[in-house]
């Protein structure tokens, strides 16, 4: 049987930090009200130039050189992202070709907050049946740039920023289980009403951003990871304590909390950056991971759970062992 394992990960942040205090000045808000209500005190943002493929890069070159593999041995690109450089190519073509990698497979998968883990699926299978060696997972978001920073309601919660992952082909787990979902109904609470093939109408410019109910979100994203904590435990044969730590998407401090309580695990066992990243939507889950990696929380030989919710809804799991 063969397993995929991560063999190495690596992350990038945009240089400029934007804190809750600088938001004060642009908009009629506290650093106060952004802390309680989301966890969030500052976050990065991609200065002029710097994109979804310029970040997701560098990212996939730390996690490169984390698992010692060079371009010519990638045998896969999968980009997890909402905000894509061009319509077309796929940004993990653009990738692909400032890497040097060539002859794979590359592709986007959209799937907002959730898309590290859809591309982790993906490649997942990929390298269990013998279709890649070594793949690259990625998450790159450039979300400031589909943001209303006119509205106070959305704009104090996200971030720039890129995470990926090596996974490469082994005897043993690895990756042991993983999940994904979607359910179309809630499209409008979280959205772009604008888009490519819709038509952007520049008489109305705050459609082309995201717009969101947010406590509606809310409310599904905790429900959500209910069925989340179901299939984690049937996963484990209910032996939740032999995860050693939670990697969630970072939405907010409130949906962590409530995600770990459903899951059962103690918040001293759970990854979060959202205070210093806030939401970067499919680049969180491996920010936040590359962070505990090379922090020394997370250790080779831990047992890990990532979990994300997100816009569609998609919603997922993985479970593995770093
Ligand atoms: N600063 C100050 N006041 C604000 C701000 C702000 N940035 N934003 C909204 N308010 C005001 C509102 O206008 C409202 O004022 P009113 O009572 O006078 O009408 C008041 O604060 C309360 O607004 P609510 O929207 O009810 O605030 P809530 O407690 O629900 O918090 C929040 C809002 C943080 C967005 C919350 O709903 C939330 O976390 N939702 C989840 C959304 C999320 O994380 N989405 C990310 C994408 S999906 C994902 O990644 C899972």
């Amino acid at each position: 049987m063969t397993y995929a394992r991560i063999a190495g990960i690596g992350s990038f942040l945009p240089e400029k930090v934007v804190s809750n205090k600088d938001l004060e000045k642009i908009m009629e808000t506290s650093d106060e009200w952004i802390r309680e209500r989301t966890g969030i005190k500052r976050r990065h943002i991609a200065g002029e130039g710097e994109t979804t493929g310029s970040m997701g890069l560098e990212a996939a070159k730390r996690a490169m050189d984390m698992a010692g593999v060079s371009a010519d041995d990638i045998d896969l690109i999968i980009l997890g992202t909402a905000t894509p450089d061009k319509v077309f190519p796929s940004t993990a073509c653009i990738i692909q070709r400032r890497l040097g990698a060539k002859g794979g497979p590359a592709f986007d998968v959209h799937a907002a907050c959730s898309g590290f883990l859809y591309g982790l699926d993906l490649a997942n299978r990929y390298v269990q049946t013998g279709g890649a060696q070594k793949a690259l997972v990625i998450g790159s978001e450039t979300l400031s740039r589909i943001t209303n920073w006119e509205d106070r309601g959305t704009a104090v919660l996200f971030g720039d920023g890129a995470g990926a992952v090596v996974l490469e082909a082994c005897d043993e787990p690895g990756i042991m289980a993983t999940h994904i979902h979607a359910n179309g109904e809630y499209e409008e609470l979280l959205h772009v009403k604008q888009g490519v093939s819709i038509g952007y109408d520049i008489t109305r410019k705050g459609e082309a951003f995201i717009e969101m109910n947010g406590n509606a979100v809310f409310k599904r994203a905790v429900a959500t990871f209910d069925s989340i904590a179901r299939e984690t435990i049937a996963d484990l044969d209910g032996h939740i304590d032999d995860i050693d730590w939670f990697v969630p998407h970072q939405a907010n401090m409130r949906i962590i909390k409530a995600a770990a309580k459903k899951i059962g695990l103690p918040m001293e066992r759970v990854i979060a950056t959202v205070d210093e990243h806030a939401n970067t939507s499919g680049a969180s889950i491996p920010l936040a991971l590359d962070q505990a990696v090379r922090d020394g929380r997370i250790k080779r030989g831990d047992t890990l759970l990532m979990a994300a919710f997100g816009a569609g809804f998609t919603w997922g799991s993985a479970m593995l062992k770093f």
